[in-house]
């Protein structure tokens, strides 16, 4: 009976020890807009087709994926390692991957990877040169476009930060990134002429 029971554990422990099973998978990621990104994916006892997904849509087999030319699988393929690189990261790529051992059905974790993108240069309704009356209520507005997250505006006068601004946020057409719009109530006197 004892004997018997050993030999159970024995086997129990070999299948488990045998069958193919990852070793290192994706996490979640944020990188930069130029910069480079690497997705783990390592798989112990697998020697079949290894294939990433990208929002569930499969890139492709062998190590360069002719289709998406920044990306590449990358390691040593005969120690399991078939981790994805991602080079010059465009907001394209803000995506859910997932590494797939196709022979065995294994999936990995989904990681999201995130690309941040600077915003474009602030711009000033109406400027660079306003035309404005003393003593007659203007709102300025600054506008921000293209990035992600949101820009954050801030307004400065003579180098003194302005309180008082509120400021919106929103998609642009592209579902990823935002404009920024700020706003801030000024009412202009003598004292402003040449002001920036
Ligand atoms: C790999 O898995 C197979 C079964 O799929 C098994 O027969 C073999 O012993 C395993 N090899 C190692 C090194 O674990
Ligand atoms: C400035 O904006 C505020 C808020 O939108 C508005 O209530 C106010 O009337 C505006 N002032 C001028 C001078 O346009």
């Amino acid at each position: 009976m004892f004997r018997c029971l050993l030999c159970l554990m024995f086997i129990g422990r070999i299948t488990t020890e045998g069958s193919a099973r990852f070793t290192q998978q994706p996490g979640d990621q944020v990188v930069v807009a130029g910069q480079r990104a690497i997705l783990s994916c390592s798989l112990y006892n697998y020697s079949g087709i290894v294939q990433w997904t990208k929002d569930g849509l499969a890139l492709g087999m062998g190590s360069g994926l002719p289709a998406w030319p920044r990306y590449r699988i990358v390691g040593d393929v005969e120690k399991g390692v078939y981790d994805l690189e991602i080079q010059e990261a465009e907001l394209s790529d803000d995506a859910v991957y997932e590494c797939q051992a196709t022979e065995v059905a294994l999936r990995s974790d989904r990681a999201a990877l995130t690309v941040l993108v600077p915003p474009d240069e602030p711009v000033i309704e109406g400027g660079p040169d306003l035309l404005l009356q003393a003593e007659t209520p203007y709102n300025l507005t600054c506008r921000v476009q293209g990035a992600k997250p949101a820009a954050g505006i801030e307004w400065y006068s003579a180098g003194v930060r302005q309180q008082g601004a509120s400021s919106t946020h929103g998609l642009m057409d592209d579902g990823k990134r935002e404009y920024t719009v700020s706003v801030l109530p000024f009412s202009p006197s003598e004292m402003d002429i040449g002001g920036s």
